[in-house]
């Protein structure tokens, strides 16, 4: 699918973002996991989670979606059961790695596959580690289909020191350890996302988390002391919106001249906003209220308004804390006034494409001075032509983000491989509009 952009349009308005994609995609599995009905509000209705519900259909946990509104009647332990058919986690790095982890402490075997794209991404880094827990799971050359057989439980606590901060792994080895017999410490050398964390915490699971420096580093430990198969209870929990869905906007009202964008109810925990930190850095105009909610989740409304950007230099902790911003903010970094150097991030090369040479491809396209290094990128900031016609990678951040690099361009821009957005925020489109962006399905296409 083409979309076309046609810039010159201030954007002014209120948007509320769909629920958060990684805490929907735990509450679906802790729901399925958990012994009773779980009542699940605002949550992420997008092609990643129709795959993980998809699956749960084929594991026969019934669940029951109206609108945003998900219940899921889970019954413990023994209420997921075994399918002879591969289980299609599609193009969700987090579907395949969290299942792997709770089906391994449901002792339920499982073929786990996925897209093409999905194939090709890391997946020795949980086979690995849940190895050692004593799992029976194996992964052709470190990659998908992965193959977990029957188990004998309980499993054993490891110590896990991992080369990068992962959430996906983290979470993959927490759930895991809720069927071991001894507790899991979990070494990551940033602070990745803590939403399982907090979500197992709220279940009664205990968990410890604290900080070490060695060599001038600061490690980051997280402890699951399990009290085997505990029986989690239901879940009852509304979930933010999700700050990576808010980024867009966020950058959006930044870069285009005369924009006002006011968002509502967006997740802000600190583990996900280097974004809003780093914008603010650079000059952004942004204003920030938190609100009082019951859950563990800090959330709350941010105001961005156009603002006058200047380069930055990124590295460390913060690349873990806006992971997934990276498309965007190279758009922000595109518009600033100076150079942007982010270093440190080679992760971005494992995401749903590898972020930094696509980045580097089409905003190249676009007559943006991009230099891709071997762990991040150098960007010296301009005025964008556009005018060109540019590519998603079969990535729905970078769709999104190339969308947002057109609003403020000089002349019109093509986006090929817009059906990918539907992955993680289906109403993108209707959204930008309704702010009063130029943007058109130009040619449906096939997906392909
Ligand atoms: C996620 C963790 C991150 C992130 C992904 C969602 C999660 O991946 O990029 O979009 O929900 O745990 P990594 O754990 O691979 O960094």
């Amino acid at each position: 699918m083409r979309l076309s952009i046609r810039p010159g349009n201030s954007l002014n308005g209120q948007v509320i973002v769909p629920g958060d994609k990684s805490i929907s995609h735990r509450a679906a599995l802790l729901g399925a996991l958990g012994d009773g009905e779980s009542r699940i509000e605002h949550f992420l209705n997008a092609g990643v989670t129709d795959a993980m519900l998809s699956i749960l259909t084929q594991l026969r946990v019934p669940w029951q979606r109206e609108g945003e509104n998900l219940s899921i009647s889970g019954n413990g332990w023994q209420g997921l059961h075994a399918s002879l058919q591969a289980l299609n986690c599609g193009n969700s790095g987090t579907t395949m790695r969290l299942l792997a982890g709770g089906l391994s402490a449901a002792n339920i075997p499982a073929i786990l596959d996925g897209s093409p794209g999905l194939r090709k991404r890391p997946m020795k880094r949980i086979v690995e580690p849940l190895k050692k827990m004593g799992v029976s799971i194996e992964a052709t050359k470190g990659c998908a289909p992965i193959i977990i057989s029957s188990t004998n439980l309980p499993l054993r606590g490891i110590l896990h020191k991992m080369p990068v901060a992962s959430a996906q792994v983290k979470s993959c080895l927490l759930l895991a350890a809720l069927a071991a017999d001894s507790p899991c410490i979990i070494v990551e050398p940033g602070p990745s996302r803590d939403h399982t964390e907090c979500m197992l915490s709220e279940m009664g699971i205990a968990i410890e988390k604290w900080t070490e420096t060695e060599n001038n580093r600061v490690w980051y430990f997280t402890r699951l002391n399990p009290d085997h198969r505990q029986l989690l209870p239901p879940l009852n929990i509304s979930i933010p919106g999700d700050f990576s869905a808010a980024a867009f906007f966020i950058v959006a009202a930044a870069i285009v001249p005369g924009s006002c964008i006011a968002l509502q109810n967006v997740g802000l925990n600190p583990t996900r906003t280097g974004l809003l930190e780093v914008l603010i850095e650079m000059g952004g105009n942004i204003q920030i209220t938190e609100r009082v909610t019951p859950g563990a989740e800090p959330v709350g409304d941010v105001t961005v308004r156009h603002s006058v950007l200047k380069g930055i230099e990124i590295s460390g902790s913060t690349v873990v804390r806006m992971i997934d911003e990276f498309p965007v903010f190279a758009v922000a970094a595109a518009y600033a006034n100076g150079k942007t150097i982010v270093r440190e991030a080679k992760e971005l090369r494992f995401k749903e494409s590898d972020r930094i040479s696509a980045l580097g491809g089409e905003l190249t396209r676009l007559d943006v001075d991009f230099s891709e290094t071997a762990d991040g990128f150098i960007i010296q900031g301009c005025q964008v032509r556009g005018d060109a016609i540019v590519e998603a990678h079969g990535d729905h951040r970078i769709a999104m983000a190339l969308t947002v690099a057109a609003l403020a361009a000089e002349a019109s821009v093509g986006v090929d491989g817009a059906e990918f957005i539907g992955e993680s925020f289906p109403e993108f489109l209707p959204c930008l509009k309704k702010l009063g962006a130029d943007v058109s399905i130009v040619e449906e296409g096939n997906g392909e």
